[in-house]
């Protein structure tokens, strides 16, 4: 079988992208596939590597130096690259945030006609908008918190707004991930600051309720035949000194301690996973989610946000969920691989 993996990409993430493609070229296993990794560079070019990369333990900076040719229009790289993904047997898109995770690479597959890992454009598109996941949980009955969207240049709340949302707040953009633009507001007098913060990321901010609670993920895994597992509750312990779980938290070693399964009230670990399984559905997602929620209160749930292609670097949550049950990251990779075949 031969796996392509897409992976960089323009979004801010692009090298939490490298990261985790690193992590899915070393474990694929040799025996089954072939792997290609594809990389799109931080301004847009897209550059295809050996069809057969071999076997080893690769990391992200080996990989960023998979280098396009350079110059010619936007396009010409990437029509280059096409007969290599649209030969593929299946392309594995680790791509995070914008122009990747959203829906847009997922639609350029589709017109491909080559099969992929995860997620199709509607739930991609749904998932990378933190307005338009809200609004759909919100509408089957699922807890989000609440928030005020701000669109153009507006940038204040109103009176009202302020009241009823009670500081501090989450300021953040509506399209973005890995916290990228995030600030964790306590006087509104720091909204203005906080507000152009995250619309270096997106026009479209979002200032959110901040939930106190402890802070749980859950993963989906969709299988071959169909079948659609919530795996154990995965909580994030944040080290003193960080303000929340944010860049620094997510990827400087050390800052983070997690811990699977969490240890949680009665009730709460079936609670969190039928949620999660509900998440899924309400996006139409296929293959993968993970879900995170803050447990309001410590006991009750309320969905943060989605990601419809999580983090897969070896330490990330997704895969050290499924390493808590005995399904080794090589394993989870034949799962998605299998199920997007299927
Ligand atoms: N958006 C990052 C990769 C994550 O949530 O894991
Ligand atoms: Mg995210």
């Amino acid at each position: 079988i031969r796996v392509a993996v897409l992976f960089g990409g323009r979004s801010g993430e692009h090298e939490v992208s490298c990261q985790s493609a690193a992590g899915i070229v070393t474990h694929l296993d040799r025996t089954r596939y072939a792997v290609q990794p594809v990389r799109i560079t931080a301004d847009g070019q897209w550059a295809a590597g050996p069809q057969d990369l071999p076997a080893g333990g690769y990391d992200a900076g080996e990989l960023a130096r998979l280098t396009p040719p350079r110059g010619g229009a936007p396009w010409d790289s990437l029509l280059d690259t096409l007969p290599d993904l649209g030969g593929a047997d299946l392309v594995l898109p680790a791509l995070h945030g914008p122009d990747g995770e959203d829906g847009t690479v997922q639609g350029l597959l589709q017109l491909l006609r080559v099969p992929y890992v995860g997620n199709g454009v509607l739930s991609s598109a749904a998932g990378m908008d933190k307005e338009m996941t809200k609004r759909l949980l919100a509408s089957a009955g699922l807890p989000v918190a609440d928030g005020v969207v701000l669109r153009g240049d507006r940038a204040d709340l109103t009176a009202a707004e302020r009241a009823r949302l009670g500081l501090p707040v989450f300021v953040k953009p509506a399209r973005a991930g890995s916290s990228l633009g995030v600030t964790r507001v306590e006087r509104w007098a720091d909204l203005p600051a906080a507000l152009a913060v995250a619309r270096v990321f997106d026009d479209k901010v979002l200032v959110e309720e901040a939930v106190a609670g402890r802070e749980v993920d859950v993963a989906v895994l969709e299988h071959p035949d169909g079948a659609v597992q919530a795996g154990p509750p995965l909580e994030i312990r944040v080290r003193g000194g960080q303000p929340f779980f944010d860049y620094d938290a997510k990827y400087q070693d050390g800052a983070t301690r997690f811990e699977v399964p969490a240890r949680l009230p009665e009730g709460v670990d079936e609670r969190l996973r039928e949620l999660a399984l509900r998440v899924f559905e309400t996006l139409d997602c296929t293959g993968l989610l993970r879900i995170d929620f803050f447990l309001r209160g410590g006991t009750e749930p309320v969905v943060n946000e989605v990601n419809t292609f999580p983090g897969f670097t070896a330490t990330s949550q997704y895969p050290r969920i499924w390493a808590a049950t005995g399904m080794l990251y090589g394993e989870l990779l034949d799962v998605l691989i299998a199920t997007a075949l299927a």
